[in-house]
């Protein structure tokens, strides 16, 4: 039976998904509090990537924000390092993005700009990023992203967002974490209410009622030999109703069918920089929280170094 996949970014774009994303990473993400093993790796990456672009003037482009929490921490070292720092914030999410733009812009004296869309389609939008950088130093930050989207749609379009002169960007990856009971604390991360809640969300959005939103089954499978926790549905049999309110896509599928509503892809530091370097980048540092269940990597094009 044929496998369709719901695209990523569908999950965010209202703003009640966004809202409901909100609550899942607020009772599952890695608590941002300091003191915290991830953000205490990305303090650290914030602090070093920022003494290295000491003094700079840097336009931050937080690809995929969300609610921009850790841009905002970003910004806050480029300041103590000295930088001059504007901010765009893109996001498939207009809510996420605006509220982005504003706790950015609350922590740096330059302006601060929204653009809603996909990542995938840097190249429609990497002449207006261009202009608004005037002559600044392109700094990409992309956390949260590597994790729903298949490698050959991430590290190709990261790349492609460095062929500014000096262009650099911090990305990072969920990891798979250590020890036996890795499996089963995975899937609670997912398996759970809010979580069940968010990614059913999609299905009221084409108008099917909250008692008809297919039941969604989480397991631990692979994509193209990342391990990544994986939830399917079976294609409700839900006829025109569905048809007249979903994107065109579905109009093939049919019911039965199964369907991958989502997945969270958990990559090694080795298997991610390695793809970052079949795709042209280079690591130029990276940081693994304590925890093992985060990495962060600053990456530059291979042609500037
Ligand atoms: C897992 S959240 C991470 C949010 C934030 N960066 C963080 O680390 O907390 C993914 C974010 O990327 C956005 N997003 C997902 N797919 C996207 C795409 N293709 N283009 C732009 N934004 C996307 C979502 O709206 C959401 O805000």
């Amino acid at each position: 039976m044929a496998v369709r996949k719901i695209p990523p970014d569908w999950h965010y774009v209202s703003a009640t998904q966004s809202e409901l994303w909100r609550a899942v990473a607020a009772a599952h993400a890695p608590s941002s509090e300091d003191g915290d093993p991830v953000a205490v790796a990305y303090g650290e990456i914030f602090d070093e990537t920022a003494t290295a672009l000491s003094g700079s003037q840097v336009h931050l482009v937080g690809m995929g924000a969300g609610a921009g929490q850790k841009e905002r921490k970003f910004a806050q070292a480029l300041g103590r390092a000295g930088c001059d720092v504007e901010f765009t914030a893109v996001d498939v999410s207009e809510a996420l993005a605006f509220e982005a733009a504003r706790g950015v812009g609350e922590v740096i004296a330059g302006k601060t700009q929204v653009m809603v869309g996909d990542f995938r389609e840097a190249g429609a939008f990497l002449p207006r990023l261009a202009d608004s950088s005037d002559g600044r130093r392109q700094v990409f930050t992309g956390f949260g992203l590597s994790p729903n989207l298949h490698p050959d749609e991430f590290f190709p379009k990261v790349r492609c967002l460095l062929d500014a002169d000096d262009g650099a960007a911090l990305v990072s990856a969920n990891l798979w974490p250590a020890g036996s009971d890795a499996q089963r604390e995975l899937l609670s991360q997912y398996d759970n209410p809010e979580t069940r809640r968010w990614l059913g969300q999609l299905f009221v959005e084409w108008e099917v009622t909250e008692a008809e939103v297919p039941e969604l089954e989480f397991s631990v499978g692979e994509t193209d030999g990342v391990a990544a926790v994986q939830a399917f549905a079976t294609w409700p049999e839900l006829g025109k109703r569905l048809l007249e309110s979903a994107p065109s896509m579905v109009e093939g599928w049919r019911s039965g069918d199964r369907i991958e509503v989502f997945s969270s892809l958990r990559y090694t530091t080795d298997n991610f920089a390695q793809r970052a370097e079949v795709a042209g980048m280079l690591v130029q540092t990276s940081r693994s929280s304590t925890c093992g269940r985060e990495a962060i990597f600053w990456l530059a094009g291979m042609s500037s170094g």
